[in-house]
């Protein structure tokens, strides 16, 4: 689990009404990152919380800005019953102003992110998807599907499921 008192903070907005902003951030911002969002997006709105919430998604490579997700990430969150509609954007300083909690991938999203913090302070807001994972505690990121089969995206999706719904619930409990 990562720094407790940043998911305090969060319970402490949710509980007084206050938006929790939460950005999600992976390389290219096509495949990992925009399933995340749309995964915990899915989470509040079953849940009738939607309002509670302001959630984006980033990448750190620009290349693929303005695209909507790669199509393999599409059929497979499709299948699982998630529309994910996201145009890709690039990661950038003024993020650590808007959001909360800013939820890296994999090392590289982490170090690329700890690099883009303006401030120690800032830096405190970058946790890793996988420290929230209950149902697979032996992953320690979500490793990139870009050059990998069907497996490669249904992995993705089974580690952001286990881990949205833990951040959901530790943030509502
Ligand atoms: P993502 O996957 O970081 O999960 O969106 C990738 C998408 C594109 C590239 C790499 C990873 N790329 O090299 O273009």
């Amino acid at each position: 689990m990562t720094d407790n008192s940043l998911i305090t903070d969060l319970r402490k907005r949710y509980h007084e009404g206050k938006p929790v902003r939460i950005l999600f951030v992976c390389l290219g911002n096509i495949c990992r990152s925009p399933a995340a969002e749309g995964i915990f997006r899915y989470i509040t709105e079953e849940k009738g919380t939607a309002a509670h919430f302001h959630l984006d998604s980033a990448g750190l490579y620009a290349g693929h800005a303005g695209e909507l997700p790669d199509k393999r990430m599409r059929i497979h969150a499709t299948r699982r019953g998630y529309n994910l509609t996201h145009r890709s954007r690039p990661a950038r300083e003024w993020d650590f102003n808007e959001f909360d909690i800013i939820i890296g991938m994999d090392d590289a999203n982490i170090s690329g992110l700890r690099s883009l913090a303006p401030t120690d302070d800032d830096r405190k807001k970058i946790v890793r998807m996988t420290d929230f994972c209950r149902l697979h505690p032996y992953y320690d990121a979500v490793p990139d599907p870009y050059y990998e089969g069907a497996a490669g995206f249904e992995l993705v999706l089974d580690l952001l499921e286990d881990a949205c719904m833990a951040l959901y619930d530790a943030i509502t409990e």
